[in-house]
């Protein structure tokens, strides 16, 4: 059987990890898609030369013609700019809107059955813009959020517990901004939840909340230290996790940003919520019941989106 292959539209700093990974794991030949002339072939050819010392069989191919990336099994998307120190995602929007029309129509030219993961920010309102521009069914475009903001709340936890990061689960919900609601209740150490802990004096309930409040600010953390750019090892192997539940038909229950029609009371919207990915590409939303308080959050969190994706309808009168 061929192998599946991965196109990865965007080659900077996450495109070229995600080629790394996806080569590492055996998941598939890798094309590498940037409108930067010599970037995606460059990291095609080093991360192929790193192939024979690995001992991975991957083909990697950097390009910048769509055409190559027809019958690509999965699309993930990161072209566009990262913030800089001082920013917020949504400061990135007008730029990026452009950026997922012209890719959501090379993917809808190439590769219409591909499981498309979008990593471009601000990310809800790309996901969404990526969908309409490339006409895809919503099951099979998602965005990868909450993923990593689960797995920066999980680092954080382990780190304060003195625990393995195996035995910390986490989920993060709603918008990937400022507003993102990581959901203390359903998570847990080896199945304990969090307020459990803090009631075994594991932790204190202050340094949870400042735990929660670092994981609301995880992406600006690291923008702020690198200050060139934003977080991208991450980021990659997140969207990794997502692509390889898709390819190997794992059925992962993973939180990410996912079309709701219906689901959480939300009407053609994507935000981040509780998901199974298998080979049908989002193949359930784990639709669960929020206490008041965590729906409070919650409502907010999908206001601050709803604002953007009204400014995206602003900006470009197709998507109105
Ligand atoms: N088509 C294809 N590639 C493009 C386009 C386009 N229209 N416009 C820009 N690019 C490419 C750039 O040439 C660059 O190589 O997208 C790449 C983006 O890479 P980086 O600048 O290194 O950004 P990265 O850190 O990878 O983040 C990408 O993901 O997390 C988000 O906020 C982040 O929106 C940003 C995206």
């Amino acid at each position: 059987m061929a192998r599946p292959k991965i196109a990865l539209i965007g080659a900077g700093q996450i495109g070229g990890t995600l080629a790394h990974l996806a080569a590492l794991k055996e998941l598939g030949d890798v094309v590498l898609f940037d409108i930067a002339e010599g970037t995606p072939e460059g990291k095609a050819l080093d991360i192929a030369e790193s192939g024979p010392s690995e001992g991975f069989d991957a083909k990697l191919k950097g390009t910048q013609s769509y055409t190559d990336i027809a019958g690509a099994d999965v699309c993930i998307v990161t072209a566009g700019v990262p913030r800089k120190p001082g920013m917020s995602r949504d400061d990135l929007l007008g730029i990026n809107l452009k950026v997922m029309k012209s890719v959501g129509e090379g993917i809808r030219d190439n590769a219409p059955d591909a499981f498309v993961i979008c990593i471009t920010n601000p990310l809800d309102a790309m996901v969404w813009a990526l969908q309409k521009f490339s006409g895809l069914p919503a099951n099979k475009v998602c965005g990868m959020a909450g993923v990593l903001d689960s797995a920066r709340f999980r680092h954080f936890l382990s780190v304060e517990f003195d625990v393995s990061m195996k035995d910390v689960t986490a989920f993060v919900l709603g918008g990937h901004g400022d507003t993102m609601v990581p959901s203390v209740r359903y998570s847990t150490v080896a199945g304990i939840p969090l307020p459990d802990l803090v009631e075994m004096g594991w932790t204190t309930q202050e340094k949870l909340d400042a735990i929660v409040q670092r994981t609301r600010d995880g992406g600006a953390e690291i923008v702020g230290l690198l200050k060139t750019g934003s977080a991208f090892y991450a980021p990659a192997t997140s969207a990794i996790e997502m692509a390889e539940s898709y390819l190997k038909d794992q059925k992962r229950v993973l939180p990410c940003a996912a079309f709701c029609n219906g689901e959480f009371g939300l009407k053609d919207m994507y935000v981040g919520v509780p998901t199974v990915i298998g080979a049908g590409g989002i193949e359930k939303i784990v639709n669960i019941k929020l206490t008041k308080e965590e729906q409070e959050m919650f409502d907010k969190s999908v206001d601050a989106v709803k604002g953007l994706v009204e400014a995206c309808k602003a900006i470009d009168g197709s998507l109105a």
